[in-house]
C-alpha cells in the first residue's frame, strides 16, 4: 500500500485557481476570513490532485490577531505585526474571545468537512507557541528574530507570558476546530531550529507538551502531528516528551536516524525538498525513491520538508502523487 500523501501549503500561489480567488478577495487575510472562499481554496488541491488529506486554509497568525494584536500581510514582505516588547502589551493579550473572533475559520472547517469525501482527512492546525511568539515579538518574518531569541536566552517574562497565553489560546482554538470537524491536528514549529538546542526544551518542547496533553484530555481520538523544523536529532527529544502520533521532518532530516530512532515510536511525515518539486523530472523522482526506500515500510505519511513554493509547476505535483503511489522497491 502506498503511504498517504498531502503537502504543506498545498493550496497557494502556485495554483492559478488560487490566484484567481485571491485577486477577487483583494488580500490574503480577507480570504482566510471569508468561509465561502476559504472552503473553495481548501478543496482546490484535493480536486486537482486527489491528495489524501485537506488542510484548513488559514494562517498561524490569525491566533495572535484574535488575541488583540494588529496584523497585516504586506505584498512581497509577508506578515507585519505590532511588536510586543513590554509587559503591558503582553498582559493586554486576551485569550477569552479567541473562539468567538475566529468563528469564520470554524465555519470554513464545517463547510470543508461537509464537502470532503469520506476517505480524505481534514487537518486543522495551529502554530507552536515558540514560532508564533517569535513573530509576535519580532513584529515581522524574515527568519532573524533577534529580539525573541535574546528573550529566550535570558528567560524574559515577556516571552514567558506570551507563551503561556498562546498555550491557552491554542488549546481553545484547536478544540473548536475539532468540534467543527477537523480530524487531525498539526502543530507547526517552523522556527524551532533557530533556538539553540539547550533552549528548545523550555521554549519549544514544553509548551507543545502542554498543548498536546490538554487536547488529548478532551479529544483523545484526534491524531496530532508535530512539525519541529530544522531540529536535527533533537526530533527524538520532541517525540519522547510530547508523544505525538506523528512527527514531521524537514528536508535536512537524517533518513536512517528517522527510520531507526523515530519510526519505532511514531509515524514520520516528510520530507521531500520543496526545491525538488520545482525541479521535477528525475531530480524529483530520485528524491521520492530515497525517501520511500528509507521510510516507506511505515508508519509513514509522504509530504514535503516545508511548504510548496510559488514557483512550483502544478504539473509536478500531479507527477509527485503518481510517483509515490506507483513506487515499488527495486
Ligand atoms: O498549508 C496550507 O495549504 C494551509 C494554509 C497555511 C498557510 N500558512 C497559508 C498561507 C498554513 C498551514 C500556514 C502556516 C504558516 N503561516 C506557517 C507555518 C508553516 C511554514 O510555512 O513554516 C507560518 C510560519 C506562517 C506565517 C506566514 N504566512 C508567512 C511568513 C507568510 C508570508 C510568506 C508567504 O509565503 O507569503 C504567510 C502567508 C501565507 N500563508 C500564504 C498562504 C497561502 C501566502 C498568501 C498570499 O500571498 O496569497
Amino acid at each position: 500500500m502506498p503511504p498517504p500523501i498531502w503537502l504543506m501549503r498545498q493550496a497557494g500561489r502556485y495554483l492559478p485557481e488560487y490566484r484567481a480567488l485571491r485577486a477577487k478577495a483583494g488580500d490574503f487575510l480577507s480570504l482566510c476570513y471569508d468561509p465561502a472562499l476559504a472552503i473553495e481554496i481548501t478543496l482546490q488541491p484535493i480536486e486537482r490532485f486527489g491528495l489524501d488529506a485537506a488542510i484548513l486554509f488559514s494562517d498561524i497568525l490569525v491566533l495572535p490577531q484574535a488575541m488583540g494584536q494588529d496584523l497585516r500581510f504586506e505584498e512581497n514582505i509577508g506578515p507585519l505585526l505590532e511588536p510586543i516588547r513590554d509587559i503591558e502589551r503582553m498582559q493586554a493579550l486576551d485569550t477569552t474571545r479567541v473562539v468567538e473572533r475566529l468563528a469564520p475559520i470554524m465555519a470554513t472547517v464545517r463547510g470543508v468537512a461537509a464537502r470532503l469525501p469520506d476517505d480524505v482527512a481534514l487537518i486543522g492546525f495551529a502554530g507552536a507557541p515558540w514560532t508564533v511568539a517569535a513573530y509576535m515579538i519580532e513584529g515581522r518574518g524574515g527568519g532573524r528574530f533577534e529580539t525573541p531569541l535574546a528573550m529566550a536566552q535570558r528567560g524574559d517574562p515577556i516571552l514567558a507570558g506570551v507563551t503561556e497565553r498562546l498555550i491557552d489560546g491554542s488549546v481553545d482554538y484547536l478544540l473548536a476546530q475539532i468540534e467543527a470537524g477537523a480530524e487531525v491536528i498539526q502543530l507547526f514549529d517552523s522556527w524551532a531550529g533557530i533556538l539553540p538546542s539547550g533552549l528548545r526544551r523550555r521554549w519549544s518542547i514544553e509548551p507543545l507538551v502542554e498543548i498536546v496533553d490538554r487536547l488529548r484530555a478532551k479529544a483523545p481520538q484526534v491524531p496530532v502531528i508535530v512539525f519541529p523544523r530544522n531540529v536535527g536529532h533533537d526530533a527524538l527529544a520532541y517525540l519522547e516528551a510530547i508523544r505525538p502520533d506523528a512527527i514531521g521532518l524537514d528536508q535536512s532530516a537524517d533518513l536512517d536516524f528517522a527510520r531507526m530512532r523515530l519510526q519505532p515510536h511514531a509515524a514520520v511525515q516528510g520530507n521531500l525538498d520543496p526545491a525538488l518539486l520545482v525541479a521535477g523530472a528525475t531530480a524529483m523522482t530520485d528524491g521520492v525513491d530515497r525517501i520511500m526506500h528509507a521510510l516507506g515500510k511505515g508508519p509513514f505519511v509522504f509530504n514535503l520538508g516545508h511548504g510548496v513554493v510559488p514557483e512550483t509547476p502544478p504539473r509536478h505535483v500531479a507527477e509527485l502523487v503518481a510517483s509515490v503511489r506507483n513506487w515499488r522497491p527495486q
